[in-house]
């Protein structure tokens, strides 16, 4: 009988450098190196200390993988990497490392689209086959995909301006929670009021279905510095609350115009617990990623390989701007 194929995914798209292996779903292996307290100090990701850091650590986070699925590099079939979308520098590093040592190996290299990997982490351990909605909550992104099959995307609508995680970043630093704050500004929501400041649902009004924060992010920041002894845990709660509710509307009503019976969650933001509790309430079928592969790493690129097996595109470049719908067939 023959086995499925063994693939090792390598993201790098931006700060964290992740490396993956899966076969038929499981996940064998899922090593990520952060470079959080890099770019802590400077309160932002710095691309070309980025880049550095990804090219400093990456053989030791493939050998952690390899370690990790208690396999030879010899045992992988292929090997995957992301091209885009992503930072130009921290983008070359890994797919150039990906070719490198599928060209070496002799083995099948697969590029894959990032965004494509999100939406693939909630095949880990799991099956689901499209048609389904997906919205995509990070760092980066946020944008909403009515999932036609694997490989064909069509976006309903996304933010006009910051991302929902961008947004969280922003909050979290104004309220001294580091970088990214995206977690932390949850902790602290839990023990906050999320009614104690009232602040406007962004584009209510809006026929399609795209999203906007920079309007909530002012609100906040203004009333922070009005009022500097307003309680930080009810300021995140408030915040938090209005993010996840114009996730959940704009999703819900995307799905009622679709038909879609089924939401995936994917994204940084999606391993927000709130964000997942209120979905579950929203009476459709929902599908998140196991929290480990719900920020950037290389185990989503493998499993979106899996489900795309392109071999063959040695000549590919790193691609800081593709839109998911130019993913190649
Ligand atoms: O997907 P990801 O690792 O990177 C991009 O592709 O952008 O997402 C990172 C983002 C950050 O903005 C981070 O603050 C946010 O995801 N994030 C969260 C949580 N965990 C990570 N946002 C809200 N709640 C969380 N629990
Ligand atoms: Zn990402």
């Amino acid at each position: 009988m023959r086995k499925d194929p063994i693939i090792l995914g390598i993201d790098s798209s931006c700060d964290d450098t992740g490396i993956g292996i899966v076969q038929n779903n499981q996940v064998l292996a899922n090593i990520v190196s952060s470079q959080d307290a890099i770019h802590a100090e400077w309160g932002g990701v710095v691309p070309e200390k980025a880049s550095r850091e990804h090219l400093k650590v990456i053989d030791v986070v493939l050998e952690h993988a390899l370690r990790e699925a208690k396999l030879e590099l010899s045992q992988i079939d292929a090997i995957a990497a992301t091209y885009g979308p992503g930072l130009i520098g921290t983008l070359l590093v890994g797919l150039s490392y990906g070719k490198a040592l599928a060209w070496a190996s002799d083995k099948p290299f697969i590029p894959v689209h990032h965004l494509e990997g999100h939406i693939a982490s909630v095949l880990a351990d799991s099956e689901i086959e499209p048609p389904f909605l997906c919205l995509i909550a990070s760092g980066g992104h946020t944008s909403l995909f009515d999932v036609q099959a694997w490989g064909k995307y069509i976006e309903l609508g996304r933010t006009r301006d910051d991302a929902a995680g961008e947004a969280f970043d922003k909050i979290a630093r104004l309220l001294g929670l580091g970088f990214p704050g995206g977690a932390a500004l949850s902790k602290l929501a839990e023990s906050g009021d999320d009614m104690a400041f009232k602040f406007t649902l962004p584009m209510q009004r809006q026929e399609g279905f795209d999203f906007s924060f920079s309007g909530l992010k002012t609100a906040v920041s203004t009333l922070v510095k009005k009022q500097a002894d307003a309680n930080k845990a009810d300021v995140a709660a408030s915040f938090e609350r209005i993010v996840v509710k114009s996730l959940v509307t704009v999703s819900a009503k995307a799905a009622k115009k679709t038909g879609h019976k089924t939401i995936v969650v994917a994204g940084g933001v999606a391993a927000n617990k709130r964000l997942r509790r209120e979905f579950a309430q929203i009476g459709l079928e929902m599908k998140f990623p196991p929290f480990a592969l719900a920020t950037d790493n290389g185990a989503m690129i493998a499993l979106a390989a899996q489900k795309r097996f392109v071999v063959g595109a040695w000549d590919i470049d790193a691609k800081p701007y593709l839109p998911l719908s130019s993913t190649i067939a």
